[in-house]
C-alpha cells in the first residue's frame, strides 16, 4: 500500500493510509451495478452514452456523482446517481441496491415502468430516493422502510399501487413522505404516527380507504397533512386532530368524511384548511382560528348553523369557501370590514348555495373583496342595497402578474443580443441589464395559501437569501395555480456587480444547480415542499462542464469525520490536518469578527436571559450586529450589561420550536462542557422568541481562514493545534458526552477559533434545535461530492 504524496508531511495521517489503494477506482461491485442499470434502461436520446466506457468515477459518466477520496476499504465509490428528466424508459434494476454507499438516487421526471426493486432498501445510506413522475407501478417493497437514514421519499405521480407498508415505520429520520398522484389502496398505517421526524405527509389522489388514524396528531413535526381525493367513507375527522402541534395545513377535500367539523383553535400555526366536498355535517365551531388563516373551504358539505363571529377576526384571511351547505343566519361584514387589505391582497368569499337570509352591517364591499351570494334567500330582497351586485354569476377573476419592478420598458430591443438565451433583467436597478438567466422549472407542492400575489415578494426575498444572490437576480417569468399545486418558471440572473458579466460562473451555476436538486432550502411553513421540474442551461451555459470544487473536497474530507466516528482522536485529527494543509497554497486574514475583550464563559449553569436584555446587547438587532445566517437564524455579536461579549442565535420565524422541546435541548447542551467546544451561556425564551447564547470566538470560522479572501496563511503548527482541538471536541461529543451527540454538520465554517486561536466546535447537538430548516445538513453538506457527467443532464436540448 503506498502513501499518497497529498498526505506528505503528516505523520498522523499514517493510519489514514493503511487504507488507501495505489491508483483510484471505483468499487467493483458498482461498475458492475451501474452496467446492469444501464441495460436495463431504453435511452432514446442517448444521454448515458458514455455509461460504458472507462471507470465510473473517474471518467465522468454523466449523472454519477462519486466521493473524491478513497473509501476505508481502497475505492471510490458512487455516491449520488441523478439523471432526472432524461426522457430515460425501461425499468429500475435490483442491482442498485449494489451501490451501497449512495446518498441521493434520483430519477426524476422520466418515463419508467416496472416495479421499485426492493433491493434499494438495502442502501443502508441513502437519504434522498426521488422517483416522482415516472410510470411505475406495482406495489411498494417493505424492505423500503429499512432506509433508516431516508430523509425525502419522494414516489408522487407513478401509479404504484397497493398498501403504503407499515415497515415505513422504520424510516425513523424521514422527513418527507410524497407518495400522492398514485394508486395506492387501503388503510393509512397507523404506526405512521411514531416517526418522530414527519414534516410533510402527502398522500393525496390515491384510493386509500379506512379511518383517519387519530394519532396521526402526536406527529411533534408534522406540518402538512394533505389527503384529499381518497375515499375514506364513512370515516369521521378525529376530534384529536384539534391537538396538532405544529400543523400549517390540513387538507382532506372529497375524502368521504362524515360528522363534525373539529375544533382547530388550538393549531397555533394553522394556515390551510381545505375540508370541502365531504358529507360533513353540524355547524362550524365557533373559537377563533390562529391569526395565520389564509385558506379556509368547507364547500360542499352539508353544514347548518350561522358563520362564526370569529371568523371577522382573521387578518390573514384570502379565500373564505362555504358554497353549497345549509348554513343559515345573517352574512357577517365585519370579515372584511375589520380587514386592512396590504397592497395586492384580496379576499374571496363564496357563500353561494346556503340559506343565508340578512346582511349584518353594510354592503359595500371594497373592490378587493369578490362575494357571491347567488342562490340565497338574501338575494330575493330586493329592498336590500346593491344585492343584485353580488348574486348575478360571474366569473372567478384571474391572478395577475405583475412585475411593479420591470425596467426594461424602454430598453432598445436590438441592444440585447437576440439569439434567444440573453434579455433584460427586468427588476435591474440598472436599466438595460442584459444577461442570460438560469431557467427553472419549480413547483410549490403545497403551499399554504391560495392566492399568490401577496407572497410574491416575500416568495422571491425567501429564494434570493436562501441562494444569496439579490432579489433583482431573480423574476418569475410565469406562474399558475394546479389543483391547489403552484407552478412557476423562474429565471435566475447573474449579479450586475461582477463587472457587468451577463454570465454567470461555472461554479456559480453548479453552486445553485445543486442548491435545488439537494433540497437544502431552508423549511418554510408559508411555501411547503417544492419539486423541481427542471433546470434548464442553454446557450452561454450548455457546454459547462462540471469539475471538482474545492467546497466539495473540503466536505468530503469532513465526511470522513463523521463517517469515522468511531476511529481514534488521532485519525480524526490527521483529516483535519489534512484539510487544513489542502488549502496551504491559499492566504488567510481575520475576517468581521475583529474584537479584543476577552469573553468570560465559565458561567455556573445557564442564564435565562429576557428578550429586554438580548435587544440591548445587540443594539436592538441592528444589521450592523449581526454577524452570521444560519439556517437556524440570524447570528448577532452582543454585548451584556456586564460586558461580556456573545454570540446570539436568534431563531427566525418557522425555526421556531415548542417551549418544552426548546428548553429540553438546552438542557442537553448545557450538559456539554468542553475546552474545544463553544460553550453556551444562556438563552432567550421570550415575546415568541427563541435565542441561544453562546461565547463570541473572536477569530472567526476555520472557513473564513482558509479562504481565499485570506492574506497569510497559518503555519504549520497552527494548524496541527486546531486539528487536534476539533479532534477533542468531536471526540468528546462522540464518546464522553451522556448521552453522545452525533454533531451531523462538521464543517471548516462549525470550526470556530478563540481569542488565543484555539479551536472549538460549535452547532453541535442542534440537530433538533432547528427543525424547520427541513433538509439543512442532510446529505450534501457532509458528502464529497465531485461534480460529474454533463450539466445538461437535466434537461437534453
Ligand atoms: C473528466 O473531467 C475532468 C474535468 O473536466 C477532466 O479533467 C478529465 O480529463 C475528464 N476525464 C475524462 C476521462 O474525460
Ligand atoms: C423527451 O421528453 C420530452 C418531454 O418529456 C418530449 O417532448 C420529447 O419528445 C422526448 N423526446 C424523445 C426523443 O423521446
Ligand atoms: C394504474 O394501475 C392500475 C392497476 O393497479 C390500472 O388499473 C390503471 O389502469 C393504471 N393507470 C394508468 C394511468 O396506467
Ligand atoms: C422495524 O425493524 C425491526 C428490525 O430492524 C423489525 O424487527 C421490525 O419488524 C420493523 N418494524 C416493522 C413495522 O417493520
Ligand atoms: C393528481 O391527480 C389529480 C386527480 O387525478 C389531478 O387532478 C392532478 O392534476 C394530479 N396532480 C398532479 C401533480 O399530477
Ligand atoms: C344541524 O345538523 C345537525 C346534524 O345534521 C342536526 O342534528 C341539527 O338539528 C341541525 N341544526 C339545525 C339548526 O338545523
Ligand atoms: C370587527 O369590527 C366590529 C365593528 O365593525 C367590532 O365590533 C369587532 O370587535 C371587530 N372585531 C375584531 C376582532 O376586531
Ligand atoms: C386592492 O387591490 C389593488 C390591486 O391589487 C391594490 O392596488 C389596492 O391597494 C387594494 N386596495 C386596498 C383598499 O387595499
Ligand atoms: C418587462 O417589460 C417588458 C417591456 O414592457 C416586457 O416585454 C417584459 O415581458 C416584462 N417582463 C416581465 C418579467 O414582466
Ligand atoms: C420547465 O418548466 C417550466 C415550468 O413548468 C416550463 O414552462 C418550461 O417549458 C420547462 N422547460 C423545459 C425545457 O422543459
Ligand atoms: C421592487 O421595488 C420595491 C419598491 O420599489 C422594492 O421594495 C422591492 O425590493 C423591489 N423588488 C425587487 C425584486 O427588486
Ligand atoms: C460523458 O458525456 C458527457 C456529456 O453527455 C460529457 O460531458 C463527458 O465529458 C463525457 N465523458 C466522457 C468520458 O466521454
Amino acid at each position: 500500500m503506498i502513501c499518497r504524496v497529498r498526505f506528505g508531511g503528516c505523520i498522523l495521517a499514517l493510519c489514514l493510509c493503511l487504507a488507501a489503494a495505489a491508483s483510484p477506482i471505483t468499487h467493483p461491485s458498482e461498475v458492475s451495478a451501474l452496467r446492469a442499470v444501464k441495460k436495463q434502461l431504453v435511452d432514446p436520446m442517448n444521454n448515458l452514452r458514455n455509461w460504458s466506457r472507462g471507470d465510473p468515477c473517474t471518467a465522468n459518466w454523466t449523472g454519477i456523482l462519486c466521493s473524491n477520496d478513497l473509501g476505508d476499504d481502497g475505492y471510490l465509490h458512487v455516491l449520488e446517481l441523478q439523471v432526472l428528466n432524461m426522457n430515460l424508459s425501461g425499468t429500475l434494476a435490483p442491482e442498485l441496491g449494489q451501490l451501497s454507499r449512495l446518498r441521493i438516487l434520483d430519477f426524476m421526471w422520466n418515463e419508467l415502468t416496472g416495479t421499485i426493486p426492493k433491493e434499494i432498501g438495502h442502501i443502508s445510506p441513502l437519504r434522498l430516493l426521488l422517483l416522482n413522475g415516472n410510470k411505475l407501478f406495482g406495489s411498494l417493497p417493505d424492505e423500503l422502510g429499512y432506509l433508516s437514514k431516508l430523509n425525502r421519499l419522494q414516489l408522487d405521480q407513478n401509479n404504484i399501487s397497493g398498501p403504503i407498508p407499515k415497515t415505513f415505520v422504520n424510516m425513523s429520520c424521514v422527513r418527507h413522505l410524497h407518495l400522492n398522484n398514485n394508486s395506492f389502496s387501503g388503510q393509512i398505517p397507523p404506526e405512521l404516527s411514531q416517526i418522530p421526524t414527519l414534516l410533510h405527509l402527502l398522500l393525496d389522489n390515491n384510493n386509500l380507504s379506512g379511518y383517519l388514524p387519530p394519532e396521526f396528531s402526536n406527529l411533534p413535526e408534522l406540518r402538512i397533512l394533505q389527503l384529499d381525493n381518497n375515499d375514506f367513507s364513512g370515516s369521521v375527522i378525529p376530534a384529536s386532530y384539534g391537538n396538532f402541534s405544529r400543523l400549517v395545513k390540513l387538507s382532506l377535500r372529497n375524502c368521504g368524511l362524515w360528522g363534525a367539523v373539529p375544533d382547530l383553535s388550538r393549531i397555533q400555526n394553522l394556515s390551510y384548511l381545505d375540508l370541502s366536498q365531504n358529507h360533513l355535517t353540524g355547524p362550524i365551531p365557533t373559537n377563533k382560528l390562529s391569526d395565520h388563516m389564509t385558506t379556509i373551504d368547507l364547500s360542499d358539505n352539508q353544514l347548518n348553523g350561522t358563520i362564526p363571529a370569529s371568523f371577522s377576526d382573521l387578518p390573514s384571511l384570502q379565500t373564505l369557501c362555504l358554497e353549497n351547505n345549509f348554513m343559515t343566519g345573517p352574512i357577517l361584514t365585519d370579515i372584511w370590514q375589520n380587514m386592512t387589505f396590504s397592497t395586492s391582497a384580496r379576499l374571496k368569499l363564496d357563500l353561494r348555495n346556503n340559506s343565508f337570509s340578512s346582511i349584518q352591517g353594510h354592503l359595500n364591499p371594497p373592490v378587493n373583496v369578490t362575494l357571491r351570494l347567488e342562490g340565497n334567500p338574501v338575494c330575493k330582497n330586493e329592498n336590500l342595497l346593491n344585492v343584485d351586485l353580488f348574486c348575478g354569476s360571474e366569473s372567478g377573476e384571474n391572478e395577475m402578474l405583475t412585475n411593479l419592478n420591470n425596467t426594461t420598458a424602454n430598453c432598445p430591443i436590438q441592444a440585447c443580443p437576440r439569439d434567444n438565451y440573453y434579455e433584460y433583467v427586468p427588476a435591474s436597478p440598472l436599466p438595460c441589464f442584459c444577461a442570460a438567466p438560469l431557467r427553472i422549472g419549480y413547483r410549490l407542492k403545497s403551499p399554504s395559501f391560495s392566492y399568490f400575489p401577496p407572497y410574491i415578494q416575500p416568495f422571491e426575498a425567501y429564494m434570493t437569501r436562501s441562494l444569496n444572490l439579490s432579489q433583482y437576480q431573480l423574476s418569475i417569468d410565469t406562474y399558475s395555480w394546479e389543483n391547489g399545486r403552484l407552478r412557476m418558471y423562474l429565471k435566475l440572473f447573474p449579479s450586475m456587480n461582477n463587472n457587468n458579466s451577463s454570465t454567470f460562473n461555472v461554479s456559480e451555476v453548479q453552486r445553485i444547480r445543486w442548491r435545488y436538486m439537494s433540497w437544502t432550502f431552508p423549511g418554510s411553513n408559508l411555501f411547503g415542499p417544492y419539486e423541481l421540474l427542471n433546470f434548464t442551461l442553454l446557450g452561454p451555459y450548455a457546454d459547462i462542464k462540471f469539475e471538482e470544487n474545492t467546497k466539495g473536497v473540503r466536505k468530503g474530507v469532513l465526511v470522513a469525520i463523521v463517517v469515522g466516528g468511531a476511529a481514534c482522536a488521532v485519525a480524526v485529527s490527521a483529516i483535519v490536518a489534512i484539510l487544513i494543509t489542502r488549502k496551504a497554497g491559499q492566504r488567510q486574514a481575520m475576517t468581521r469578527k475583529r474584537l479584543s475583550s476577552k469573553v468570560s464563559m465559565k458561567l455556573d449553569g445557564v442564564r435565562d436571559f429576557t428578550f429586554k436584555e438580548m435587544a440591548l446587547a445587540t443594539d436592538n438587532f441592528n444589521n450592523s450586529s449581526q454577524v452570521g445566517q444560519g439556517g437556524y437564524g440570524k447570528v448577532y455579536k452582543g454585548t451584556l450589561t456586564d460586558k461580556t461579549v456573545v454570540a446570539i442565535k436568534r431563531a427566525e420565524e418557522g425555526s421556531l420550536q415548542g417551549q418544552r422541546e426548546f428548553l429540553t435541548e438546552i438542557k442537553l447542551l448545557s450538559r456539554l462542557h468542553h475546552r474545544n467546544l463553544v460553550s453556551l451561556v444562556g438563552y432567550c425564551d421570550e415575546e415568541g422568541e427563541q435565542m441561544l447564547v453562546y461565547e463570541f470566538m473572536p477569530n472567526g470560522t476555520l472557513r473564513d481562514w482558509l479562504s481565499a479572501k485570506s492574506k497569510e496563511s497559518p503555519n504549520f503548527g497552527m494548524r496541527l493545534r486546531i486539528a487536534l482541538g476539533s479532534a477533542k471536541g468531536i471526540l468528546y461529543l462522540h464518546t464522553e458526552a451522556n448521552p453522545p451527540v452525533f454533531h451531523r454538520d462538521i464543517k471548516a465554517s462549525n470550526i470556530l477559533l478563540d481569542s488565543k486561536l484555539n479551536s472549538k466546535v460549535a452547532d453541535f447537538g442542534l440537530s433538533r434545535l432547528a427543525p424547520a430548516v427541513e433538509d439543512e445538513g442532510t446529505v450534501p453538506d457532509h458528502v464529497s461530492t465531485v461534480v460529474r457527467g454533463t450539466p445538461v443532464s437535466l434537461n437534453p436540448l
